[in-house]
């Protein structure tokens, strides 16, 4: 067996700041995610026309903001002034879509950890790894722990190896090819981030005696979780805060 990476992550993880319990990817979720004991946080990042990292799962605005069109082409002076939480809860009425740097500030002032997905609009794969690792590099250089960058995009990630090699790495993928071991040792990765339904025992076996870690999405069953945590799973990435209790 290979040694494994250092991996100062806690093994649970809030699914886009609290799941689906507060408005993803907002700084009133990151809160949410904190009253329920998590002290990790996965979130997805993009960048604005004038390339300002913000948090945004989709590509375009309208399932979970007031804007319309896509993200890539309003400038953030237009973005700030959009309502990101409206759409789940009148209570979180005028919450805003954040920067990177503002999530950067409240995770690293309340010790939470970060797993920054990159998720760029399509076509900016490179430029938005290279933007989002440059500015996760010096906006959590003070954190106790760095920030897991990871990405379903392969041009992101090796953008982001380019740009800050120190920054840990996770490959983000739905299906298993024969090459996996081959793509995280290419990029660098630390980690593999796979769906949980793909996950077996000896699969959990494999990836440690290859040398990386894993990490699994998106888990909302308590007893699929406690499996997943006993078969020797690095961290589970959750939306059931409220179901999945942070130790
Ligand atoms: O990072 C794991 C997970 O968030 C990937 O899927 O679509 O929820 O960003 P998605
Ligand atoms: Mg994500």
């Amino acid at each position: 067996m290979q040694t494994l990476p250092s991996w100062p992550y806690p093994n649970l993880v809030a699914h886009r700041g609290a799941g689906t319990l507060a408005p993803e990817n907002t700084l009133a979720a990151m809160r949410v995610g904190a009253s329920f004991g998590y002290k990790m946080v996965e979130f997805d990042a993009k960048l604005s026309q004038d390339q300002v990292a913000i948090l945004l799962h989709d590509t375009d605005l309208e399932r979970t903001t007031n804007g319309r069109g896509n993200a890539a082409d309003h400038p953030y002076a237009a973005l700030s002034t959009l309502d990101a939480g409206l759409w789940l809860a009148p209570a979180f009425r005028g919450e805003p879509i954040p920067t990177l740097e503002a999530v950067a500030r409240y995770t690293v002032a309340n010790n939470i950890a970060c797993n920054i997905e990159i998720k760029p609009t399509p076509g900016l794969e490179a430029v938005t790894g290279t933007a989002i690792a440059r500015q996760a590099l010096h906006d959590w250089r003070e954190a106790a722990v760095p920030p897991l960058l990871s990405s379903f995009s392969l041009t992101a990630l090796e953008a982001a190896k380019q740009e800050a090699p120190s920054l840990p790495r996770g490959w983000i993928t739905k299906t298993l090819d024969e090459n996996w071991r081959q793509t995280l040792a290419q990029l660098g990765c630390v980690s593999i981030h796979l769906h949980h339904a793909l996950l077996t025992k000896a699969l959990v076996n494999d990836i440690h005696n290859a040398g990386f870690r894993v990490a699994v999405w998106t888990v909302n069953d308590p007893a699929r979780a406690a499996e997943l945590l006993r078969w020797g799973v690095d961290s589970v990435i959750t939306d059931a805060l409220d179901l999945i209790h942070a130790a």
